[in-house]
C-alpha cells in the first residue's frame, strides 16, 4: 500500500508471548495483515532479533554456545539483544507513526530466565528498564495452552516437515519446566492486568485470530474499519 494511503492511527506497540508451540508467530502475521488491510503502517518483528545486530544475538543464543556461561549471562544477552532491537526498529517505527507487533519481547526474559530460570528479579528489572527505555508495550497478547498438547503440536510439525531433530526440542528442557513456564507467563498476566490479555490458544487458527481481534478493539477504540477492495 502507498504511504499516502496509509491512515494516521496512534501508533501502539502490541507484543504475543507464550510458551513454546502455542501459534504466536502465525497469530503475530495474521494481525499485522488484519491491520494492513486496515491501511495501518504496520512493522512486523521478532525477538530475539528483528535487527542485524540482535540477530547475530539470536543464531549466537539459540545455536546454545552460552549455555554453560549460566541463565543470568542469556539474559543479559537477551537485553543487548532487545536494546539495539528497541533503540534501531521498535522506537523509530513508532515514532514514523507505524505499528509495531512483535513475537516475544522482554515478558520472555522474565518468564524464562526469570521467575523460571532462576534469575533474580532485581537483575530482570534493571534489564528491562535499560533495554525498554520508556517503550512497554501498548497491549502484550499471552497464547496460553497447556504444554503437553503444545509439545504434541511442535513434534508433529517438525516430522510433518522432515525435520525429526527439530521434533527433540522439547525433550532438551522436560515439560515440568514448561510447565512451570506456563505459569509463569499467568502470573506476569495477572500482575500487569492493564497490558496483559491471556487468551486460549488450544483452539483453531482462524478462532483464535478472531480472539486476538476482539482483544485489541476491547483495547483501542479508535482502530478503523476494514477498506472495501478497490
Ligand atoms: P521463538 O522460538 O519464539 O523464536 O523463541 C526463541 C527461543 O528463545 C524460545 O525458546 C524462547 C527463548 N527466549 C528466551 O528464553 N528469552 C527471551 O528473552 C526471548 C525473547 C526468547
Amino acid at each position: 500500500m502507498a504511504a499516502d494511503q496509509e491512515r494516521s492511527t496512534k501508533p501502539r506497540f502490541i507484543t504475543f508471548e507464550g510458551g513454546e508451540g502455542v501459534g504466536k508467530s502465525t497469530q503475530v502475521r495474521r494481525l499485522a495483515d488484519r491491520l494492513a488491510a486496515r491501511g495501518i503502517a504496520v512493522v512486523r518483528t521478532r525477538e530475539p532479533g528483528g535487527t542485524p545486530k540482535a540477530e547475530a544475538v539470536r543464531s549466537f543464543i539459540l545455536q546454545g554456545k552460552p549455555e554453560s556461561w549460566g541463565v543470568g549471562a542469556e539474559a543479559v544477552l537477551f537485553a543487548a539483544a532487545r536494546l539495539d532491537h528497541v533503540n534501531e526498529l521498535i522506537a523509530p517505527s513508532l515514532a514514523a507513526g507505524k505499528w509495531v507487533i512483535c513475537d516475544r519481547f522482554a515478558d520472555s526474559t522474565r518468564a524464562y530466565q526469570g521467575l523460571t530460570g532462576g534469575v533474580d528479579d532485581k537483575l530482570i528489572d534493571a534489564l528491562e528498564h535499560l533495554a525498554l527505555n520508556g517503550h512497554t508495550p501498548d497491549l502484550t497478547i499471552i497464547l496460553d495452552m497447556d504444554p503437553d498438547i503444545a509439545f504434541e503440536r511442535v513434534r508433529q510439525r517438525a516430522l510433518d516437515d522432515g525435520m525429526p531433530a527439530l521434533a527433540d526440542r522439547f525433550e532438551k528442557e522436560d515439560l515440568s519446566f514448561h510447565r512451570r513456564l506456563r505459569d509463569n507467563f499467568l502470573a506476569i498476566a495477572v500482575a500487569n492486568p492493564g497490558r496483559c490479555v491471556v487468551l486460549s490458544a488450544d483452539t483453531d487458527e482462524d478462532t483464535l485470530a478472531e480472539a486476538v481481534w476482539a482483544a485489541l478493539e476491547d483495547h483501542f477504540s479508535d482502530l478503523p474499519a476494514e477498506r472495501l477492495a478497490e
